[in-house]
């Protein structure tokens, strides 16, 4: 038997890295999907195609490399639960660039649960944020859980550390330009530079801390609303804010000259140091602006929100 889900990737609209440090961050899941197929197996086999690693060895207790890890954790924790005595044959096929801050380790790892948990029984999104933050957290150990929690349930939603997420009841159709550097990045050294900046500049980094704060709540209902312009405004300050945390560099500087020509302001989503920008440009001047990002030798996209988040396909 096969079942296959679909899960969402995912960008920070306001809010990294300042999250990290107590702050709220602002999220939304974007229609770039990742496609996980899984079919139960009669023998103890594990085997695993992906874009990043294959591997066919045993689920009782074969070792897989680190980038599978978290799928062969979603197989054998699942298949325990379910008493499932066989093995398991996972193909994922992703839309969504690695490496870029659009989640696409967490996106894989839902999408991985949701069609797991799928082979044996009915599953709740709670249920899929939990397995699937675990398996993602036995590679990246500090993952918060808002890329897990904004891939899993769709739609926008606003988390913060201390109190988990809520998702945010916005119908609007928001239509952003992403548009990726092509720089990979680890998230963790960006983090750890801002941790330095912070512990350099502890005044400065509480001012920018509530700086980010009173923005968010200025650019919440502007998001609810679906206001571009606005919308592009705030991306402007926030950008302000992660320019002088030490974050952005020549390659995004440029690429946000570039959108800014065409719409009302951009900033990097996710970690920076690399990874993509977020630009609101309208959409009569999307066309005109990926084709002067692709002049330049940069990949974008246009993308909507995705209200649905993992799903079953089959
Ligand atoms: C990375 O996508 C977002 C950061 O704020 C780190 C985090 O929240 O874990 C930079």
């Amino acid at each position: 038997m096969t079942s296959t889900a679909v899960a969402p990737a995912k960008v920070i609209l306001f809010g990294e890295h300042f999250v990290v440090h107590g702050t709220s961050a602002v999220l939304c899941a974007i229609d770039m999907l990742v496609q996980v197929a899984v079919t139960s197996l009669e023998d103890d086999i594990l085997q695993i195609e992906s874009k990043v690693g294959s591997c066919k060895t045993m689920i009782s207790n074969g070792k897989v490399t680190d980038t599978l890890g978290p799928l062969a954790y979603i197989a054998r924790k699942i298949s325990k639960k379910s008493g499932h005595s066989g093995g398991m044959h996972i193909i994922v096929n992703s839309h969504i660039p690695s490496g870029a801050g659009l989640g696409s380790s967490s996106a894989c790892c839902v999408a991985a649960t949701c069609a797991t948990i799928g082979l044996f029984s009915e599953c709740t999104k709670e249920d899929i944020v939990e397995i699937a933050l675990q398996a993602e957290r036995t590679m990246f150990v500090n993952a918060s859980g808002a890329d897990s929690a904004a891939s899993a349930y769709g739609g926008v939603l606003c988390f913060n550390i201390e109190s988990g997420f809520k998702k945010l009841r916005s119908s609007a159709n928001l239509s952003l330009l992403v548009a990726n550097s092509g720089i990979q990045r680890s998230t963790d050294n960006v983090v750890s530079g801002v941790g330095e900046f912070r512990a350099n500049n502890v005044d400065r980094f509480e001012k920018l801390c509530q700086n980010e704060s009173k923005l968010i709540s200025k650019a919440i209902p502007a998001v609810m609303e679906g206001d571009l312009e606005k919308i592009g405004e705030y991306f402007g300050e926030n950008q302000s804010y992660l320019e002088e945390i030490g974050v952005s560099n020549n390659t995004l500087d440029k690429m946000i000259k570039i959108t800014d020509e065409y719409g009302y302001g951009s900033k990097i989503t996710g970690a920076g140091g690399g990874g993509c920008i977020i630009s609101a440009v309208p959409i009569e001047k999307q066309k005109e602006a990926i084709e002067a990002l692709t002049d330049a030798g940069y990949v974008s996209h246009t993308v909507n929100i995705d209200h649905f988040g993992a799903r079953m396909i089959h």
